[in-house]
């Protein structure tokens, strides 16, 4: 303390006598200063004697601490190797017998210490998420084996690639309008939507979700599920379109319309069916094949669209299936409906549970067949790829001994090869089969306490026998999304993950970190083979040589959405592609196509009504034509004679 105050000579309360010329400001416990004095003009020879007595009374007094102090140190050292010795220096100590609490605190204050990454973890790690490295060479054979299987699904049928037509000539372009109802079974979730298309690039959406049953996923006969699905659009439109509801709006049976329906005052439903099937017109379409784990031979031929009107008309709904729709194709119609600027979005895809492209092509370089009525107008059609089953040969994709562990063990060996390397279904099955491998081998450590025993939480790392990770698809790709977000210094979310997720406890940081890379390995793979895919269709489309920008692309899916920099890692593979690099690259927009199924299949639905009316017009006008045609045979001409044909 520095301040100085000077006290008055009268009421002097320092020891010595003699003028205060300077004062210490000292601060008690209660805050109050005191002033000290300092510094006295003449000494008393009574106080030089008090002094040096002290002087002498202070050495005095530590001499002899010394030598107690030595005696004691010898003694404890003598006397404690003696079973009943005691120190003399202290009074004798109580033990208590009870359990000790090594870390008194409730919670650890300071992070894990943990040794670094352990050799045989770290080298087996690296030896692993080599396996998954997908190079800028690769990603170039890609594209080229792509866009030849993409050719070869538009000559013919029954290509790998199955390129199918989907009868939509044409994208929206913001301006539609109507309420429609939509339905979605894409996978684990059905979601029976109403749309309302506002007519400005906006709409409305009322929806309700609900798991499949997993017996559902694989029953004996279709009508088990698709009965399933017909008592969910009930419900949803007892809840939410009461006035449509109504008995007096049911649809009533007729014998004078075509399909003996009465067809006024019904939703046009579109039914986004995400499965490969075989279409044939806008709403008839029979399956190819399931996916996603869905097995139930009994649909598999038949006519989806007429499968679920069936159930619906059992149930007598006011709802008329109108348009089948793939959720890729769903997805390019509502990114096109909503997407900013004049440019019309050239492909769908999902990134999900599953992953699908759909895009616009040519009619000019579609080979095969198109049976049915369509409009040709446009000069193109949205062409679902089913790039699923990219590649399902295995001439160019990567093919690890985990990723053939994991075909081999599916509903549907050799089938989907380039989605199980993709999707979100299949990408925690191969992190979890890699990391088995690992488990297996008694010279790794990973969860094996090795290094969790060595870091302060002195905690020991257990694995519940019924965790995830010893179980066939038991580590979800979310998990991954968290580990690759995870930039902790000590990996504390991904551990916290792990032990609610998967049922490992007490993982310490080197177990995490190798998680973390083999996980990151798996999904950087996927990302990259994604853009193999989307830059095939951006080079088959031509649109780089044109000065269209920008190149539009609407995503949806889990993956994409939620698996941190999962577009960053596309977007930088692009720029490696021969004919785009990165210039290339840069004109290519993808955005997020929130729930673009279920505005989609509305959007296909409303195309699907106006075919309709198109088609009843059509259909009166031929009526008018012939009865015109059969009155001018009536009435005849001068002296001619009338037959009635
Ligand atoms: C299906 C596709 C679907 C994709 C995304 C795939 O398994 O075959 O039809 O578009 O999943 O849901």
């Amino acid at each position: 303390m520095t301040a100085a105050a000077t006290a008055p000579s009268s009421s002097p309360p320092g020891p010595g006598p003699g003028p205060q010329v300077e004062g210490d400001d000292i601060e008690t416990c209660g805050g109050v200063k005191e002033s000290r004095q300092a510094g006295t003009s003449a000494i008393h020879p009574s106080l030089v004697f008090i002094h040096l007595f002290s002087l002498a009374f202070l050495i005095l007094v530590l001499t002899a601490q010394f030598f107690l102090t030595d005696i004691k140190f010898h003694y404890s050292r003598i006397f404690s190797s003696h079973p009943f010795s005691r120190t003399i220096s202290s009074p004798p100590a109580v033990i208590v017998h009870e359990p000790v609490c090594e870390s008194p605190q409730p919670f650890p204050t300071a992070p894990p210490v943990s040794r670094v990454h352990t050799m045989a973890l770290a080298e087996e790690t690296k030896r692993i998420t080599a396996q998954f490295e997908y190079t800028d060479d690769d990603v170039n054979k890609g594209v080229q084996e792509f866009l030849r299987q993409m050719h070869e699904g538009l000559d013919k049928d029954g290509t790998s690639m199955s390129q199918i037509v989907t009868y939509v000539t044409g994208v929206p372009n913001g301006t539609e309008k109507g309420l429609y109802l939509a339905v979605d079974l894409g996978g684990t979730n059905f979601r029976v939507c109403s749309i309302n298309l506002n007519g400005d690039s906006t709409f409305n959406l009322t929806y309700s979700k609900v798991a499949v049953p997993k017996e559902l996923m694989v029953a004996k006969k279709a009508e088990d599920l698709f009965g399933f699905l017909a008592r969910q659009i009930e419900l949803f439109l007892k809840e939410h379109h009461e006035e449509h509801f109504e008995a007096s709006i049911r649809r009533r049976q007729t014998i004078s319309a075509e399909d003996g329906y009465e067809d006024e005052e019904i939703f046009r439903l579109g039914f986004t069916f995400s499965f490969p099937v075989m279409q044939f017109g806008i709403n008839k379409g029979t399956l190819i094949r399931w996916t996603k784990g869905f097995d139930i031979p009994d649909a598999v031929g038949k006519d989806v669209c007429a499968l679920l009107q069936q159930e619906i008309d059992k149930l007598r709904l006011p709802v008329k299936v109108a348009a089948l729709v793939n959720d890729t194709v769903g997805t390019l119609m509502a990114r096109s409906y909503t997407s900013p600027g004049k440019t019309s979005t050239l492909l769908g895809a999902i990134f999900g549970t599953g992953t699908n492209g759909a895009y616009v092509e040519k009619l000019a370089n579609i080979h095969k067949p198109i049976t049915g009525e369509y409009n040709q107008s446009t000069g193109e059609m949205v062409i679902n790829t089913e790039w699923g089953s990219f590649d399902n040969q295995l001439n160019v994709l990567p093919n690890t001994k985990w990723d053939a562990e994991l075909d081999r063990d599916s509903v549907n060996p050799g089938i989907q090869i380039f989605e199980k390397r993709v999707s979100g279904m299949f990408l925690g099955e191969i992190v979890r089969l890699a990391l088995v491998s690992m488990l297996k081998d008694p010279k790794i450590s990973l969860f094996r306490d090795v290094n969790s025993s060595s870091n302060d939480w002195k905690s020991t790392t257990t694995i519940a026998k019924d965790s995830g990770i010893f179980e066939q698809w038991g580590l979800d790709s979310s998990v991954m999304s968290i580990a690759a977000a995870d930039h902790t210094p000590e990996y504390s979310i991904l551990r916290q993950e792990l032990e609610n997720e998967l049922k490992i406890y007490s993982a310490s940081k080197e177990d995490a970190q190798a998680f973390k890379h083999v996980s990151c390995a798996v999904g950087r793979r996927a990302a990259r083979l994604s853009a193999v895919a989307v830059g095939a269709i951006v080079l088959q489309s031509g649109k780089l040589k044109t000065d269209e920008d920008p190149i539009d692309i609407g995503v949806d899916g889990s993956l994409v959405e939620h698996y941190p920099f999962f577009r960053d890692m596309i977007y930088e593979a692009l720029a490696v592609i021969d004919g785009i690099g990165p210039e290339g690259a840069k004109r290519i927009r993808i955005g997020i196509a929130k729930d673009g199924s279920g505005v989609g299949a509305a959007l296909i639905a409303l195309v699907a009504a106006n075919m309709e009316k198109k088609d009843s017009a059509d259909r009166l006008t031929t009526v008018k034509e012939e009865a015109v045609r059969k009155l001018s045979n009536v009435i005849p001409g001068v002296g001619e004679k009338t037959t009635l044909a």
